[in-house]
């Protein structure tokens, strides 16, 4: 792979998910780019000790155990109970699987309660999994009514129903508008805080469909605002943010970091964080003139990947989707 170039994947499904597992089962969840994800996370390697993440339904993970020898170890990040679950029966099968219920916010941390300080490569598959939107219950759907909830660690914080009674109107907007990319934010915004308490997800989408003034083809009027509302609630970008400079500190010299992300909000923090730590510059870091900090290059960049065609036409939740891929530069290369 070279930098910045398009490359499109041949991959078309995971081996170990039937192509039509999702409409069979809303449990199931299609591991997205998952060969391509594995290939740059590995780079060749078939030994170490690996971070998945997000685990999920585990696509990720069995595919890189199954790639990995009888030494390596995989920990796995979910803030999902139900993604823990899943994850203690194959620990059951695999013990070089470990499962960690923390945000991988705490990446380090959670490292170093393993006694690490480094592994020799992390990958992240951001967003929500299939299940989560799929199942009613979850509260994440506008399209299968359910408990307005939306909480990926539905163990602990505030439900989307308790949230939108707790937030102000104009900080609301504000979250439909950067959070949902929501044109009509301040309009919807109103409508829901008129609205009072809401228990169920059909509730709220059908208060934001009468207040939406302009429908987008082929979208349901409530998408952005859904997504803005669960991005807040799970505080999806800032633990982004504070994931992506820890992977860079946990990787060995020569790890790679490999993230997808399904959304521009996303993808454009995971890109200018890449493109960040792969220039070597002189940076003003106070407002004072001086000093000026020297800043090593920490990564270099390996690539992006989309899905290809025909993965997108056996799982169109992989549209949007964008592998990019970065390695850890040696120590102190200026
Ligand atoms: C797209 S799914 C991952 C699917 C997985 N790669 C597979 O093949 O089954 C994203 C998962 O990441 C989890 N997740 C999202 N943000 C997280 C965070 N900050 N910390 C830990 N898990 C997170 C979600 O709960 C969800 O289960």
């Amino acid at each position: 792979m070279t930098d910045d170039v398009l490359l499109t994947a041949t991959t078309v499904v995971s081996a170990n998910a039937p192509a039509n597992a999702e409409a069979e089962h809303p449990s199931a969840h299609l591991s997205v780019l998952l060969n391509e994800t594995i290939d740059a996370l590995l780079a060749g390697r078939d030994t170490g000790f690996y971070v998945d993440a997000t685990f999920g339904r585990g696509g990720h993970t069995r595919a890189l155990l199954a790639r990995l020898d009888a030494n390596s170890r995989v920990f796995a990040f979910d803030k999902d109970p139900d993604a823990q679950a899943v994850g203690a029966e194959l620990v059951a099968l695999d013990p070089r699987l470990t499962m960690i219920h923390a945000s991988f916010a705490d990446l380090k941390q959670q490292l170093a309660n393993h006694g690490l300080t480094h592994v020799d490569g992390i990958m992240a598959d951001l967003g929500v999994s299939s299940p989560q939107l799929d199942v009613a219950e979850r509260g994440f759907s506008f399209m299968n009514d359910g408990p307005l909830d939306m909480r990926m660690d539905n163990s602990k914080g505030v439900t989307a129903a308790d949230w939108l009674m707790e937030i102000e109107e104009a900080d609301l907007a504000d979250v439909l508008y950067q959070f949902g990319e929501e044109r009509h934010s301040r309009r919807i915004a109103r409508a829901i805080k008129l609205a009072g308490r809401m228990e169920t997800t059909a509730e709220l989408a059908e208060v934001v469909k009468v207040a939406h003034p302009k429908w987008e083809k082929h979208k349901h009027p409530a998408t952005r605002s859904f997504q803005a509302i669960r991005i807040a609630i799970n505080r999806e970008l800032t633990d982004l943010d504070v994931f992506l400079p820890q992977s860079v500190e946990c990787l060995v010299a020569g790890g790679r970091l490999a993230v997808i992300s399904f959304h521009s909000l996303e993808d454009r923090r995971v890109k200018q964080f890449i493109q960040h730590e792969a220039n070597a510059s002189i940076e003003n870091t106070s407002w004072t003139p001086m000093p000026l900090i020297p800043k090593n290059k920490t990564l270099k960049k390996v690539g992006r990947i989309a899905p290809s065609d025909a993965e997108v036409d056996a799982n169109p939740r992989a549209r949007s989707a964008w592998l990019r891929v970065a390695e850890r530069t040696q120590e102190a290369i200026q």
